[in-house]
């Protein structure tokens, strides 16, 4: 009886800081890494295809790196009004040089933008400079705005 009861409450204090993380994660931040996600996920798929270990599959690449331009475009509304909290890895200095963030976004959107162009044409090798160009613009966003895990 004792240990059921200990039980219970370890697993609703469990609850409660989960809940509680999620309230502090409020809605945008939790959303705005889930969006990160899945853009490292299509940056995943297609450097499978890059290097063989995944078959090309031309419709799929567009369709995953349209998605990303519209992901990207999401990503830069998500770090609005100094959203932050103890489970973000936003950087202060997203909020402290507002503009700076902003052209950063916008160098990736850019990137993006040229991704999604290369990769009309359906060719693989079309895409491998372009790709490596969003891979870069990932990294130096996150070198200087997101915090080390
Ligand atoms: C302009 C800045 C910027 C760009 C560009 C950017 N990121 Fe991020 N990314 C961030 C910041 C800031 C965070 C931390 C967000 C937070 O924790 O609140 C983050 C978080 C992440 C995370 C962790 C998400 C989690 O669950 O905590 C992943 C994965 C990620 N980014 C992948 C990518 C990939 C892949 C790209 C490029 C296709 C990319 N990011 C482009 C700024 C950027």
């Amino acid at each position: 009886m004792y240990k059921y009861r200990l039980t219970v409450v370890a697993v609703s204090a469990l609850v409660a800081t989960g809940s509680l993380a999620h309230e502090g994660a409020m809605g945008v931040i939790a959303e705005r890494m889930t969006v990160m996600k899945e853009m490292a996920q299509t940056m995943k798929t297609l450097g499978e295809m890059l290097n063989g270990r995944r078959e090309f599959d031309a419709r799929l690449a567009r369709a995953s790196i349209a998605a990303m331009h519209e992901k990207c475009h999401q990503a830069s509304e998500q770090f609005t009004s100094g959203t932050s909290d103890h489970a973000s890895r936003a950087a202060p200095a997203v909020w402290e040089k507002p503009d700076e963030f902003k052209a950063e976004m916008e160098r990736f959107d850019a990137a993006v933008k040229a991704l999604l162009a290369a990769s009309e044409a359906g060719d693989l090798d079309a895409i491998r400079v372009p790709f490596k160009k969003v891979g870069q613009a990932c990294s130096s966003c996150h070198g200087a705005y997101r915090v080390p895990e």
